[in-house]
């Protein structure tokens, strides 16, 4: 069995036609299908609900639910309101900076661009509090194959130590480059040694001697990018005290 692609993908929402209107005004989707029932099909439970599908593009569908006799909808609090997210695929860098100018100008608070360096993106929220993304891909083939290459190490090394491989670090030199992320330690390359230290930790790093790995502990002697400084400086960013609700901490990593 091999998956064709997503059939659909449902989210609850707070209201199905602000939710349709939204999607269309914004996102130029179109509005392909409702389903409605006083009853859940499957359970029978007494429950009306409207679910609305959304057109993504090439056969990927956006689905909705609102449920006017459950309680308000509420989010995964234990999550920070970054991490889960809906990415759509534009076709280039100049239809996303189109769209973000589009976007602020309707009134959306919008986070980016930002750049991944395989692709770039803008962040911001619908009317129920889901975080989308738009992305426009920019990497070269050579790019793909290094990443492609470092995949299955990365997740190794990450379920050992819980610390961010730095394999593919050089995916966000640019981003991490300014000297706020950096506290008083100076920018490293991502291959610096230094960089898979953390203070007062202790990590295992990877060492190869031909064709044998093995791994050895590291002496905590420095600390790498201090992302928590962003904040305490609160230089104008989405993680200032003042930043609105939605914006406050979708900036903190921005991916
Ligand atoms: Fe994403």
């Amino acid at each position: 069995m091999k998956l064709e692609r997503i059939h659909h993908v449902a989210y609850r929402c707070k209201d199905a036609k602000e939710t349709v209107d939204w999607y269309v005004k914004h996102l130029n989707m179109n509005f392909v299908l409702a389903i409605a029932e006083d009853l859940v099909p499957s359970t029978k439970a007494p429950d009306p609900y409207m679910h609305i599908f959304m057109d993504a593009g090439n056969g990927n569908v956006l689905a909705f639910f609102e449920l006017p006799n459950s309680p308000v909808m509420g989010r995964d609090t234990n999550t920070p309101d970054w991490v889960q997210h809906i990415a759509f695929k534009v076709d280039s860098v100049k239809t996303l900076e189109e769209t973000k100018d589009r976007l602020v100008a309707a009134g959306v608070e919008v986070v980016g661009v930002t750049d991944h360096t395989i692709f770039k993106s803008i962040y911001f929220f619908d009317p129920n509090g889901h975080r989308l993304e738009l992305a426009a891909d920019v990497g070269t083939p050579d790019m793909y194959q290094k990443l492609d290459a470092v995949k299955w190490d990365m997740l190794e090394e990450w379920s050992k130590t819980k610390r961010a491989p730095k394999h593919a670090a050089w995916m966000h030199v640019r981003e991490f480059s300014e000297s706020r992320f950096l506290g008083n330690v100076p920018f490293q390359p991502a291959s610096a040694p230094s960089m898979r230290i953390v203070k007062g930790a202790w990590c295992w790093r990877s060492v190869f001697f031909g064709f044998v790995r093995i791994c050895v502990p590291c002496e905590p002697t420095a600390q790498p990018m201090r992302f928590a400084s962003r904040r305490s400086q609160g230089q104008g960013t989405t993680d200032s005290p003042n930043a609105s609700p939605n914006a406050r901490g979708a900036g903190r990593f921005t991916r």
